[in-house]
């Protein structure tokens, strides 16, 4: 059954208020449900509850128990209701520890979670489970107090006490209305990082982060974000916390990065936990990033919610969008900027181009889960960033201000969104909203030609947005690029830079004053989530990497000269490695340039990104031209990269912005050490594998060695093992670096680690960890015969059964069979068949599979 966002219609019936009572047992918990109901405009429909996997124990309706008022319909609950308001009471029962689906009530390391968004709370009780149905809250929890001493749900803990048995109980009460998405429930043993912040308005707030007691210490940074979050969201948005409490949970088990339910925010422990010794100066960044995510929902998301799952851009463009804008102001935004572009190229724009193509506001789904996608978040992400951009920071705020001011305490759609911007604005945005309602990413010609006779220069843009599944034909939608010109000699701009909206097919510039040869910079800061098409030679790509203001488009010109000279050589199989070597010399030498930035600048262009360059995707060519460049790179800048590697070694261990950068360029500069082919070069490796006082340069030196042959790399394997078995996260990264290694033998090593004591498929991390990272690995997963899709396709079915959600998150590397030779195509489709042809198939995994061979 397909859900079609233009049948959206206004539920029938409300309930303004809920009671819930959890008896909470590992394996048998009763869940009690008191909804007091409301119809909702006159129409004679049965009140519909949604289940899923439930057995209603008892039905009552104004506290008559029930035998013909009600019936099932599949799932879901009908109960016939004369009048237009009635309290209608169910029970059922479930197992936690039976729920390896982690969503809905769920045991993870001992203790009790929950997860409900998109639809899981109906997995817990019959409820009028849709985001446009708020409802106020009181809850009551029961529990054994030994094994869970820490009773926590949303809102103001309003009463606890102890019962007879060894058990004891906590009523919770959230004041704010609020969807079934956002409710959440917590039973654990657990210790708290406890802190506090005073909101503007001198509201005292108290902080907690619950994690294992021995974790503790590893709460700090999580809790530091957390506050700069709070007082980030009122300096920027005004916007300010409205509850005395918030805490956060951390759980191993759990299916993606964190959820924002309203007060209780619950974490997978990665977005939590961190110290020195076992997480990355990365994992340092999607700690502060996700916390501040989550933080920030409270008002995009919570205080005013989605009126459908249609909408669900809504909340998640927009809230990505304001954890970029933070962590951008936090740290450097150049070097943030390009990771985030890097990351919506990896992840959206192949998405876009492929079978699963579809607009940050789809039109349809089987299956909601399934549009948690890099395009609903990421590209939603740069349409918000797009609105920021064209009408200024002021007029954005002020569009932002009146959104919040009309929706609070609603649920809105997108267009919402949109009007409040125009309202507030006073800009017209009706073509704008295109970039809701089409999918794929737009093509941009640039062509600029000069004529120095009139010292003017005319730029032509030319915009084209391909087809993609279900809309065949596209029109044109406003594209603002920001845009430069430099004088090729005398290495300046000749004017401020302009901000350009092509706003058609087709528009012309003239630039005036233009009396030598301009190099034209477009698309500074990424202003557009687009593709450039502007020819440029290696000679102006290497000035624009050399001279551009904008250290975006400097980044932009290296990485556009890399793509150019390898693309180039995988199809005429020459390579001029020249230019960029010489480029890469001028910046990794240039003094007034920070560790970071020229570590960005540095990394090649991933195998994935080249091969989405090319017409039929050559794995094995482009690792071969890629490692070329690598080690001719290596070997030619030798002095260079030893020197950088020298410059960049610190005393002791920092987190700031500048010695997050050294490490970074050091550990490329090791990379590039190693692919020179020096003699010493394994040896410097695992002597920084082994002297790191920091994960960040242990894992740096794990990588590299990884991918080599020398025997350091077994010695690193085992002594990365002995040193980390007792800590899930940084096994993790164990797996997930093997899985990443260019070996020739990494299939067999994949295979052999999936039967690996510590392998299992129940916990998504460590099944992300290798058959995730493996599928990531172009050169392995594609190898010739197969033998990588068979792979991920057994261990995706087997998951299947356990966790379909997270199951279906594996089909789309299997879904880009277009793209690559005939053989490979077919050995891709083959699996994908061979999944749609098994029996008790989810709907999470049919989707992405039909889709996929369609
Ligand atoms: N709302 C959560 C967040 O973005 C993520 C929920 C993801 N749910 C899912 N079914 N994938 O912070
Ligand atoms: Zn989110």
């Amino acid at each position: 059954p397909v859900i079609r966002r233009e049948d959206y219609r206004k539920p029938d019936w409300l309930m303004p208020d809920v009671h819930l009572e959890f008896r909470l047992d590992p394996a048998r918990t009763q869940v009690a449900g008191r909804l007091e109901v409301t119809r909702n405009g006159a129409h004679n429909r049965p009140l519909r509850l949604n289940g899923d996997g439930l057995t209603p124990l008892a039905v009552l309706i104004d506290g008559e128990p029930q035998a013909d008022a009600w019936r099932m319909d599949g799932p879901d609950l009908l109960v016939d209701l004369p009048g237009d308001a009635h309290v209608v009471e169910t029970r059922v029962e479930i197992s936690p520890e039976a729920n390896s689906q982690l969503m809905g009530l769920y045991a993870s390391g001992g203790n009790l979670c929950t997860q409900c968004e998109p639809e899981g709370f109906r997995r817990m009780v019959f409820f009028i489970d849709r985001p446009d149905v708020l409802s106020r809250y009181t809850v009551r929890m029961e529990a054994d107090k030994a094994r869970f001493p820490v009773l926590l749900s949303n809102g103001d803990r309003t009463a606890s006490g102890d019962l007879d048995g060894g058990r004891h109980f906590a009523e919770w009460t959230d004041p704010f209305p609020k969807p079934s998405y956002l409710f959440a429930l917590v039973a654990a043993d657990l210790a708290a990082n406890v802190d506090s912040f005073t909101t503007k308005s001198g509201r005292p707030v108290k902080l907690a982060i619950w994690v294992v007691e021995k974790d503790l210490p590893k709460t700090e940074h999580a809790m530091a974000a957390l506050k700069a979050s709070m007082a980030w969201d009122e300096k920027v948005y005004g916007r300010e916390y409205d509850l005395g409490e918030f805490n956060i949970v951390a759980v191993a088990d759990f299916n993606f990065g964190a959820m924002e339910n309203k007060s209780l925010n619950i974490f997978n422990s990665r977005y939590i936990l961190a110290d020195p010794e076992t997480a990355t100066d990365i994992d340092y960044d999607g700690v502060s990033g996700v916390v501040a995510h989550e933080y920030f929902h409270n008002w995009s998301g919570n205080r005013v919610t989605c009126r459908d799952w249609f909408q669900l851009s809504l909340k998640e463009g927009f809230t990505v969008f304001r954890d970029q804008s933070f962590t951008a102001d936090q740290g450097s935004a150049a070097v943030k900027r390009i990771e985030d572009v890097r990351l919506l190229r990896a992840a959206q724009f192949p998405e876009d181009a492929g079978p699963l193509a579809h607009p940050i506001r789809p039109e349809s789904y089987m299956e909601v889960s399934n549009f948690y996608t890099a395009t609903v978040y990421n590209k939603g992400a740069e349409i918000i960033r797009m609105l920021h951009t064209m009408l200024g920071p002021q007029k954005f705020r002020a569009g932002c201000d009146l959104y919040f001011a009309r929706h609070d305490g609603t649920a809105a759609t997108c267009e919402d969104f949109v009007v409040a911007m125009e309202d507030a604005s006073g800009v017209d945005l009706t073509r704008f909203r295109l970039w809701y309602a089409q999918a794929g990413t737009p093509r941009i010609r640039a062509a600029l030609s000069h004529e120095p006779a009139g010292a003017r220069a005319l730029l032509t843009l030319e915009q084209t947005v391909p087809p993609t599944p279900g809309q065949p034909e596209k029109q044109p939608m406003p594209v603002p690029l920001r845009i430069a010109l430099f004088g090729e000699r005398s290495g300046r701009a000749f004017e401020e830079e302009r901000l350009v909206v092509l706003d058609g097919e087709r528009c012309e510039i003239l630039f005036e004053g233009i009396a030598e040869r301009p190099v034209l910079s477009i698309n500074r800061g990424f202003s557009a989530p687009v593709i450039i098409d502007a020819a440029r030679s290696a000679a102006d790509l290497a000035f624009l990497s050399a001279h551009d203001d904008d250290p975006f488009a400097r980044y932009e010109a290296m990485q556009q000269l890399m793509v150019d000279t390898l693309v180039g050589a995988v199809s005429t199989g020459q390579a001029d490695h020249g230019p960029v070597i010489e480029a890469v010399r001028t910046t990794l030498t240039d003094p007034a340039l920070d560790s970071a930035f020229i570590g960005e600048t540095m990394l090649l262009p991933s195998e994935a990104f080249i091969g989405d360059q090319m017409a039929v995707v050559d794995p094995v060519a482009i690792h071969r031209a890629r490692e070329a460049l690598r080690r001719d790179l290596g070997g030619q800048l030798e002095g260079e990269w030893r020197d950088a590697y020298e410059r960049s070694r610190a005393n002791r261990f920092e987190l700031s912005p500048q010695a997050k950068g050294a490490r970074r360029l050091r550990t490329i500069a090791l990379g590039f050490i190693m692919a020179s082919g020096a003699e010493d070069a394994a040896g410097i490796a695992l002597r920084q594998f082994h002297e790191a006082d920091n994960m960040t340069d242990r894992q740096g030196a794990f990588g590299v060695l990884a991918n080599s042959l020398a025997p350091e790399r077994d010695v690193a394997i085992a002594a990365f093992y002995d040193r980390f078995r007792d800590n899930g996260l940084v096994l993790d990264k164990w797996f997930s670096t093997q899985a990443f290694s260019i070996r020739p033998d990494t299939l067999d090593r994949v295979e052999e680690l999936s039967r690996h004591p510590d392998f299992t498929l129940a916990n998504p991390n460590r099944l992300r960890s290798l058959v995730g990272a493996m599928s990531g690995n172009q050169l392995v997963f594609h190898e010739a015969g197969g033998r990588g899709y068979r792979f991920l396709t057994d261990m995706l079915l087997e998951v299947d059964g356990l966790n379909p959600q997270t199951a279906a998150k594996l089909v789309p590397p299997l879904g880009r069979w277009r793209r690559f030779d005939e053989g490979r195509a077919a050995l891709m489709k083959a699996e994908l068949q061979r999944m749609l042809d098994t029996p008790g198939l989810s709907k999470d995994v049919f989707e992405q599979v039909s889709k996929s061979l369609a």
